[in-house]
């Protein structure tokens, strides 16, 4: 059976080895080609592009995704989602989740891969049900990691409650680059087995593994597999896509894409991206301290900026991070329990002791605001942590009020469009200075934003 390829060079790709900065501008002379290749998909929009978009590119993401639709008429765009958490690290109301799933469909998205982060289907169900409501093919994603607590059945449990939701496909995605080429095998061979629908797999290349695991999840039947384009692929980004294509080309399992036309969009992409200043510090090679402590690539970036002059804790950090997700109940480590495990390891080894400063986002989650851990929580650990405050067990957006009214009565003097809504409720202070200084700009006003905004008592 032929394998498709998703080719996620324009999201996960840069995202992972250009910390999300690839500009519009350097995407939109390669889609010609890219939209002639033939993809099963191309992801191109969410996980952390929108917010860096609004917060460091000054690019309004909307209309980013109109221009690629416009450059891609003929391939599938994807997009990835985190459920009821949509593009940032926090849950927001139902209404706000509804809302974004319509307009991102409205604005050219075709698949949306959606993940909650704790495999807690609840949290995912909103943005199914929006997903198939609006028209849109919901990707429902099992979040693969390695814990006493994880097993296959367990995988597939959480993919079988979603196929009970309505999804259109199902996705295997393992954000740290984790599984083995025999999981893979075994897992990929359960899901289609169980399931009579398309399985994707998403990998990344920072144990080394994902290359040997796609091939073995190949035999194993799964119908498309995640790769970038040789200029953003390897390190902590996807397999290869000329690779894979090239590993396949003659078998039952052929892609059909054509190498030289690949080639071709990877020579102008390594150009580009030469040019990024960020593409001097990433790493493309394998990174061990995956396979010690399962710890995604990302993370370890995250950390060195929080340490600063106490770099030298890094390994003490690495392993208190094992430790300290035992405690929550073993989560997986993606956005945002990856920073929630991450911040608070590095307050247990900076901060004069374990758990002497706690954060915010780890009492919150204690208190059952992000969905069910994977495992049991100690009572007593969790009183001495949060001590009254009240632990929740319903879904945790059950407990929001629909919050679109309010930002739109606050961002009535900068609306333009009706997606401007969405990127203020999702980030409402980027939002706010991007909305003010494009309004600025279209009036010829050159003021000091900072400056106004204070004065406004807006947050800046
Ligand atoms: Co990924």
């Amino acid at each position: 059976m032929k394998v498709r390829i998703t080719d996620t060079t324009l999201r996960d790709g840069q995202q992972s080895l250009l910390a999300t900065r690839m500009r519009t501008e350097d995407m939109l002379p390669l889609c010609a080609e890219l939209n002639r290749a033939g993809f099963f998909s191309l992801e191109v929009w969410g996980g952390a592009t929108f917010d860096s978009c609004l917060r460091f590119l000054n690019e309004d993401p909307w209309e980013r995704l109109r221009s690629l639709r416009k450059a891609l008429p003929d391939t599938k765009l994807q997009m990835l989602l985190r459920g009821q958490n949509i593009l940032g690290y926090k849950h927001y109301a139902d209404d706000v989740v509804r809302e974004f799933v319509r307009l991102a469909i409205k604005n050219g998205i075709d698949i949306i891969r959606v993940f909650d982060a704790l495999n807690d289907t609840r949290n995912m169900e909103t943005a199914i049900k929006a997903i198939k409501e609006f028209g849109g093919h919901a990707q429902g994603t099992v979040v693969y990691t390695i814990s006493p607590l994880h097993s296959a059945d367990k995988f597939v449990e959480t993919a079988r409650t979603l196929v009970g939701m309505g999804v259109d496909s199902l996705c295997l995605k393992d954000m740290a680059g984790l599984i083995s080429p025999t999981v893979a095998y075994d897992l990929v061979k359960r899901f289609k087995k169980e399931f009579n629908m398309h399985v994707a797999l998403h990998s990344h290349y920072t144990s080394g593994m994902a290359s040997m695991a796609y091939l073995k999840a190949v035999e194993a039947g799964v119908d498309s597999i995640d790769t970038a384009l040789s200029p953003l692929a390897l390190g902590s980004s996807q397999p290869c896509t000329e690779t894979m294509v090239a590993a396949l080309q003659g078998t039952e399992y052929d892609t059909g894409l054509d190498i030289a036309l690949l080639s071709s969009i990877s020579e102008r992409l390594k150009k580009f991206k030469d040019a990024y200043p960020e593409a001097k510090i990433a790493t493309f090679s394998v990174d061990t301290n995956v396979l010690t402590y399962q710890i995604p690539g990302g993370m370890i970036s995250n950390f060195i900026s929080q340490l600063g002059d106490q770099i030298d804790k890094l390994p003490q950090v690495l392993e208190e991070v094992p430790r300290v997700r035992a405690d929550l109940g073993f989560p997986p480590l993606v956005t945002p329990t990856s920073q929630i495990v991450g911040s608070q390891s590095v307050l247990n080894v900076v901060g004069g002791g374990r758990y002497k400063m706690v954060s915010n986002e780890v009492k919150n989650y204690l208190a059952g605001q992000y969905g069910r851990p994977p495992g049991k929580i100690d009572e007593a650990f969790r009183k001495i942590l949060i001590g009254d405050m009240p632990v929740i067990d319903h879904r945790p957006a059950d407990s929001l009020a629909p919050e679109l009214p309010a930002a739109k009565k606050e961002i009535a003097a900068f609306m333009e469009n009706e997606e401007d809504v969405l990127s203020y409720a999702l980030f409402p202070q980027v939002a706010l200075k991007f909305l003010k200084e494009r309004q600025a700009r279209k009036y010829g006003v050159d003021f000091d934003l900072a400056e106004s905004a204070k004065k406004e008592g807006y947050p800046v």
